[in-house]
């Protein structure tokens, strides 16, 4: 049988929240119904975090509880903190995403604290989760470079997801955000990172600002991941990253991994025609060269 890799889609969320003009509750709803159509189980539904900081992400609370509740699908949310916990949890939530950085710099700009501060504000969060039976995954940003620092030292992304996952986080994603790394670096990354945590509980997250992103997931494959984000038709972007590009997208991801053998358990042809509504419904063209491919 072959090898399963776990595709998470962040469309909804990481999508998204760059996107300058709000895209109606209604539209996402019926992105992540098409998301769930193509086979994806895991969906990043969108984000309880300060609808001031990230307007698009206002609806969360509106848009959770008309999600499916029992289609066997996992739909995490972001929180920054035990507001947006409590926000998500009261919404019917049962995974939320805690995020942080392994440069301060950036950490300070997204979420207006440092990184240990950061952590120290998960806390509660995590003792919450255990009690409520919510699980909890954790994101590293700025693995392969930061904005505003530039160079990361690995033993820093080490040392914040090594703390994540001894708090409690069942899954580590390791995120580029602005899209600077190359397979060689990505590679080393994450068998660094592997050092101090199962290779089972890591996540790669790129963005594709220099067209890397589907190298280094085959670096990282190599390496032994499993788990890999990606967003449907290259949407995406941190709206507190300056410079940061599109996630990779889902569809050239999907195509590259059913070409190694790895079975997705994702249908490519609803997942492309999901990326081309989307990309219709965002007035411009797809990212995804498979999309571009198969619809030549
Ligand atoms: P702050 O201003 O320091 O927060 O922001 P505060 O605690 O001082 O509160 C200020 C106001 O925000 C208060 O309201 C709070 O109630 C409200 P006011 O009294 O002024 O009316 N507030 C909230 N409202 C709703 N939900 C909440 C919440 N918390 C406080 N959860 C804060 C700190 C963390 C809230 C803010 O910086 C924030 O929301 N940041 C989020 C930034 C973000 O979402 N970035 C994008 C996601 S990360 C990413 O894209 C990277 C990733 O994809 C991986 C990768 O690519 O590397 C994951
Ligand atoms: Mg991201």
């Amino acid at each position: 049988m072959a090898e399963h890799v776990r595709v998470v889609e962040v469309s909804p969320r990481d999508g998204l929240q760059n996107e300058a003009a709000f895209v109606a509750t209604a539209d996402k709803l019926e992105l992540i119904r098409r998301l769930a159509a193509s086979g994806l189980r895991s969906i990043e539904a969108t984000a309880f975090v300060s609808p001031k900081w990230v307007p698009q992400m206002a609806d969360a609370a509106e848009l959770f509880p008309q999600l499916p509740r029992d289609d066997g699908r996992r739909y995490p949310v972001l929180v920054p903190n035990l507001q947006g916990y409590e926000r998500a949890v009261a919404c019917g939530v049962r995974e939320v995403a805690v995020f942080t950085a392994a440069s301060e710099a950036f950490t300070r700009k997204n979420i207006n604290a440092g990184i240990e501060e950061s952590l120290q504000r998960f806390e509660p969060v995590l003792e919450r989760a255990r009690a409520d039976g919510v699980a909890v995954r954790g994101y590293v940003s700025t693995v392969l470079g930061c904005p505003y620092q530039g160079a990361v030292p690995v033993s820093d992304v080490v040392r914040v997801a090594a703390r994540l996952h001894a708090m409690g986080c069942y899954e580590i994603s390791l995120g580029d955000t602005i899209g600077v790394g190359t397979a060689g670096a990505a590679r080393a990354m994450l068998q660094a990172v592997a050092g101090d945590i199962p290779m089972a509980a890591l996540a790669v997250h790129f963005h594709d600002t220099y067209g890397q992103a589907l190298a280094n997931v085959f670096a990282c494959l190599e390496a032994g991941v499993r788990t890999v984000d990606a967003s449907v038709s290259g949407t995406g972007g941190c709206p507190y990253a300056k410079g940061a590009s599109g996630n990779l997208a889902t569809e050239d991801l999907v195509y590259a991994l059913h070409g190694l053998g790895f079975d997705t358990g994702i249908d490519l042809a609803t997942l492309v025609e999901t990326g081309s509504w989307l990309s219709a419904k965002l007035g411009r063209d797809s990212l995804s060269k498979a999309n571009r491919a198969l619809h030549a």
